[in-house]
């Protein structure tokens, strides 16, 4: 089956990804890497390798020397930082994605999943229900990458024959590793701010609904996207997909059920004009079509593993 490479493996999805692959696998089959030093939240057996994924000879390297068959490609520079950051972002999205596509059309590689988002819709996309096929016009330089590599999946898919599997996540809550700079970030701070001060002061509108996950949601979701038989799948791009959507006033009022002097203020910034231009609801039915796609948490159930994960 040969091993299996994270990279990007200490962000948010990969600190999780990486333990949740090693309960599956064995450590000794995954191989997490990064481009800081050192991996938060080590996992016994788990080797460990700083990797740019913009360096394609040591990227090639890791792959023969380790025999890698699959990637993760989780690095990338999400929507509220890639607009601080705007050509970097691009290289590293976009780039990043073109030397793993690229290695698995030369055949070193079998599988890969790399992630989309939600950012690939824009202002003139449907708010709710969003379907999988609809209108496409970000307006923020992650969403633009986004939507450019989930063509690019699609392309080496139909062209080269490469497998290469993607979900367009909505914001994913947990509590392990903290959220990289995000516009759903809100959505995660709150429950520290909560647990920790009594207080938090948010920067998107009260009445703003975003799509979002729970993790271990967002991990089975990709495992299973990634067993199941190729020829199941009806999208060669990446799958919507959903758990619950809420408002900002919508979890403080949750939180208030277990801190009754939660208090929550509002001061929008450049975060909030991202949020808006994105769907409040996704239809992800095509998911739940194709491998019994199914959430197990909402807002509720979301909140008491968040405030028993953090306390
Ligand atoms: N959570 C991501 C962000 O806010 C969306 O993919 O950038």
């Amino acid at each position: 089956m040969g091993n299996k490479l994270v990279i990007g493996s200490s962000g948010q999805i990969g600190v999780e990804l990486i333990e949740q692959l090693s309960k599956i696998h064995g450590p000794n089959n995954v191989i997490a890497s990064d481009i800081k030093p050192r991996l938060k939240n080590k996992i016994k057996g788990v080797e460990y390798l700083t990797l740019d994924v913009l360096d394609k000879p040591k990227l090639l390297e890791v792959i023969k020397k380790y025999k890698i068959k699959e990637v993760y490609l989780l690095a990338a520079l999400l929507s509220a930082v890639a607009e601080k950051n705007i050509q970097f972002a691009w290289d590293l999205n976009m780039q990043g994605l073109f030397n793993v596509l690229d290695l698995a059309k030369e055949k070193y590689i079998n599988k890969i999943f790399w992630p989309s988002s939600i950012a690939v819709f824009g202002p003139t996309s449907p708010k709710l229900n969003t379907p999988q096929t609809t209108i496409l016009e970000p307006t923020t330089v992650y969403g633009i990458s986004k939507m450019a590599g989930e063509r690019w999946c699609e392309y080496y898919f139909l062209k080269f024959g490469v497998d290469v599997r993607s979900l367009r996540y909505p914001g994913i809550i947990s509590y392990k590793s903290p959220p990289g700079g995000g516009t759903t970030d809100y959505a995660v701070e709150i429950f520290h701010a909560a647990v920790n001060k009594g207080n938090y002061k948010c920067f998107i509108e009260k009445d703003i609904t975003l799509p979002m996950i729970y993790m271990d949601d967002a991990i089975r979701a990709t495992i299973e996207l990634m067993n199941i038989d190729r020829k199941d799948l009806t999208i060669n791009s990446s799958y919507n997909l959903s758990g619950m959507s809420f408002a900002p006033n919508e979890i403080a009022n949750e939180l208030k059920k277990h801190y009754p002097n939660f208090k929550m203020t509002y001061e929008k910034d450049f975060r909030n004009d991202i949020a808006v231009t994105w769907p409040s609801v996704i239809d992800d039915s095509l998911a739940r079509k194709d491998w019994n796609w199914n959430h197990e948490y909402d807002l509720r159930k979301t909140t008491i593993e968040m405030l028993k994960g953090i306390s």
